[in-house]
């Protein structure tokens, strides 16, 4: 039989040993190998060893010339209110005209929260106990029905959760959203290699992948088709956040219109860092250029490290991951030769070992590659960074216990609702950091913003009751 042209690939490659069991394979088996391979683009790996495995990965990041970046301050921390009012007629405008589509990023695994199954279907409400994925249906019917333009939400899932996904909408009627609307697609994968360099296989017949990380979003939107959808559909913004943070408000016209205003082609939002400490990336700039570091990244001095004239903390701009791009910076970003940087990072890869014997390792043995997406940032022109309120627009839900926790984020979610009944005349027992005496529900369906919820408040009568247990539907 003729040698199939991947596998000659793979040995001039040098990553012939991918294919060393191949003749002991049954015919099924010898496809699915075939098929991993073929997502695999032999130059990238190669050159990924050459800059990342083989260069000495204590290099790090370039942390030259960095200095905290700026960002449009909220107006009770002295932003100018007149832009802020002029930022949110303009946002509302282009969600009235359709102009803005949805997207979260659900590849990842939720392996630290333990929990099997995709992260969006974890139950988060504090009393009906609805998932991720209900909040931000309704979150986004509510919006919808708001400025009169139903809007299409992008769902990026990985191989291994894309079918219990698209299963778990199924299940329940896309949460009452039109299924037209709703548009799922699987990110990319990459290769796992061995500190050799070489591809390190999960079984006789299986190339060890893994997702490319939410930056692959970029490629998957253009690959996927989602791009031209968003172009027929006279879309140009897309609303980009994470799978882990019911309290996200991605549909805000004041963002919307910050971007708009300042011709920016990937806007962010900054909350101040709670603690030096805080897992989160920091906004930064270096050299002119918008970028984030991860707070693995950053040295502790520097995260801990605070103004002399006010006694702030200095780098004190965290990332939340909610971004505004633009469609067609999108496109460049995934076609263009701009192109985002991997990441590696060393990880304990269950794989064969060259006799072809299944090791599970007690330490790191291999590198994963992953993108991310804030690093389009310093591509893109005019990038602005706005300040939000911590307790709008992020709770996220990371760890089984402790910080960033069902419970955490559940607290955070009655803060906030509690919040909104009390602006609106609600009488309401709250402890002081405005966590209320009892549990109760807004649906986003009733109210997802401070606006929504006023407008649904004063539009009913009687005023609806709140006690333990209420849902406002
Ligand atoms: C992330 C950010 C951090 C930010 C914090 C806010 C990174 C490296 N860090 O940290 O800057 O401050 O969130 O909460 O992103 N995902 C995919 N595909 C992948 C990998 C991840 O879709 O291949 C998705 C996940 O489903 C999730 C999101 O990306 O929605 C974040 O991933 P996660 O690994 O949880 O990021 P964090 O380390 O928590």
């Amino acid at each position: 039989m003729a040698t199939h042209p991947l596998v000659t690939a793979f040995q001039q490659a040098g990553q012939g040993h991918v294919f060393a069991h191949f003749e002991a394979l049954d015919s099924a088996q010898q496809a699915e190998l075939l098929a991993d391979a073929a997502e695999v683009d032999l130059a990238e790996i190669a050159e990924l060893n050459r800059t990342l495995v083989q260069a000495n990965a204590a290099a790090g990041v370039d942390l030259s010339d960095l200095a905290p970046a700026p960002y449009e301050a909220l107006p009770k921390h002295g932003g100018d209110a007149a832009a802020w009012a002029d930022a949110k007629r303009l946002g509302e405008e282009a969600l009235r005209a359709g102009r803005v589509a949805a997207f979260v990023v659900a590849g990842g695994q939720g392996t630290r929260l333990g929990y099997d199954g995709p992260k969006g279907t974890y139950p988060v409400t504090p009393i009906l106990k609805k998932s991720l994925f209900q909040v931000f249906a309704e979150k986004l019917r509510a919006a919808g029905a708001r400025y009169g333009k139903p809007l299409h939400w992008f769902i990026m899932t990985s191989h291994i959760n894309h079918a219990a996904t698209e299963a778990f909408f199924q299940e329940h009627k896309y949460f009452g959203l039109d299924p037209e609307h709703v548009h799922f697609f699987r990110q990319g994968r990459m290769p796992a290699v061995g500190f050799d360099g070489k591809i390190l296989l999960e079984d006789k017949h299986r190339i060890a992948m893994s997702p490319d990380g939410h930056g692959g979003s970029l490629r998957a939107l253009q690959r996927s088709g989602a791009l031209d959808l968003m172009q027929r559909e006279g879309i140009d913004i897309l609303s980009y956040f994470q799978v882990d943070n019911p309290l996200v408000r991605f549909i805000d016209p004041a963002f919307i219109g910050w971007h708009l205003k300042t011709r920016s082609e990937m806007s962010s939002k900054m909350v101040p860092k709670a603690y030096a400490g805080e897992k989160v990336g920091h906004f930064c700039t270096q050299r002119g250029k918008t970028v984030v570091i991860e707070y693995s990244d950053l040295p502790k001095a520097m995260q801990e490290e605070t103004d002399p004239a006010t006694g702030k903390l200095r780098f004190v701009a965290g990332s939340i991951a909610i971004h505004l791009l633009d469609r067609e910076f999108i496109r460049r970003m995934a076609t263009g030769a701009d192109a985002l940087p991997f990441h590696r990072a060393d990880k304990k890869i269950p794989c064969l070992d060259a006799a072809g014997n299944p090791v599970k390792p007690e330490k790191a043995n291999g590198v994963k590659f992953e993108m991310f997406v804030f690093d389009a940032l310093p591509f893109a022109k005019n990038p602005v960074i706005i300040e939000t309120d911590r307790a709008d627009d992020f709770s996220p839900v990371k760890n089984a216990e402790g910080v960033d926790s069902p419970k955490t984020c559940a607290e955070d979610q009655l803060r906030q609702f509690a919040r909104w009944a009390r602006a609106n005349g609600a009488e309401l027992p709250v402890d002081a950091t405005g966590l209320p005496a009892f549990a109760f529900e807004v649906s986003p369906l009733f109210g997802y913003d401070e606006d929504s919820f006023a407008a649904s408040w004063a539009a009913s009568s009687p005023k609806p009751a709140i006690s333990a247990g209420a849902v406002l539907e």
